[in-house]
């Protein structure tokens, strides 16, 4: 792997855990399990290979559509896991962020993310943006609000961007989706705005080093031209 070519940002919707589980004859909630354990081997690996940022669909604005027993056992999972992972985390020296309306969410799971940015804020090697309670759409409109509370009216693309849960990280580099969809699924619309964007069928559960390899390389034999002209 060419390492001057690598993202600053990674972004991934850790998309299949159900159809995973489904494939294995498993309940859907053995799905989410088994990704939480591929999202820890990705934010290592990526964390090793030097990327600076990396963020992570967790839970949307629409999934509380989904069927309360699985909307109960997905939070409760996320409290066990930001409950546990902290030392690792420290000691790969991973600095966790939470972006979302984390109002939504109950005052314990609130706390444990409050705790686990608070504990990882000294670490400088990768970020982790992990987006619970996250919709773009929300965001953006949010961030208007924000923007004209200040009695701005003629605002600038950063003035608004100030006011994104994201506005301490770069924008996205390379969108990775696995799990089969090629959408989007209301995740990061203005910050991929000119990112490269990578589909494989690989259910989250199954996505490994190969697969993270794959991606990047395909990245990285990708010419960005942001509107100008290429091929000198
Ligand atoms: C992604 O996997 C995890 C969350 C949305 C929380 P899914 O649960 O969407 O898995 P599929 O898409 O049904 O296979
Ligand atoms: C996107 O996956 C959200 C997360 C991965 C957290 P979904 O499974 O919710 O997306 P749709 O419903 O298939 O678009
Ligand atoms: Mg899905």
């Amino acid at each position: 792997m060419k390492t001057g070519t690598l993202p600053l940002h990674v972004a991934i919707i850790m998309d299949g855990n159900g159809r995973w589980a489904k494939s294995q004859g498993l309940p859907r909630e053995e799905g989410h399990r088994v990704g939480v354990e591929t999202l820890k081997k990705v934010t290592r690996l990526c964390g090793e290979l030097g990327i600076k940022y990396l963020t992570v669909y967790a839970f949307s604005t629409e999934n509380w559509m989904r069927p309360r027993r699985e909307v109960n056992f997905l939070m409760d999972l996320f409290q066990r896991t930001f409950e546990k992972e902290a030392d690792e985390l420290i000691k790969n020296r991973v600095r966790a962020l939470f972006i979302g309306d984390r109002v939504g969410l109950s005052p314990s799971l609130q706390k444990i993310m409050a705790r686990l940015e608070k504990d990882t804020s000294h670490c400088d090697g990768i970020n982790l943006n992990i987006a619970l309670n996250y919709g773009s759409k929300q965001e953006i409109v949010e961030a208007a609000r924000a923007v004209c509370l200040e009695g701005k009216e003629d605002f600038s693309e950063s003035d608004l961007e100030e006011f994104f849960y994201t506005s301490d990280s770069p924008p996205v580099d390379l969108l990775i989706r696995p799990g089969g969809e090629m959408r989007l699924s209301n995740f990061l619309l203005w910050q991929i705005a000119y990112a490269e964007l990578y589909f494989t069928d690989v259910y989250w559960p199954d996505f490994a080093e190969y697969d993270l390899y794959k991606a990047l390389e395909d990245f990285q034999s990708r010419q960005r031209r942001f509107g100008r002209v290429g091929g000198e």
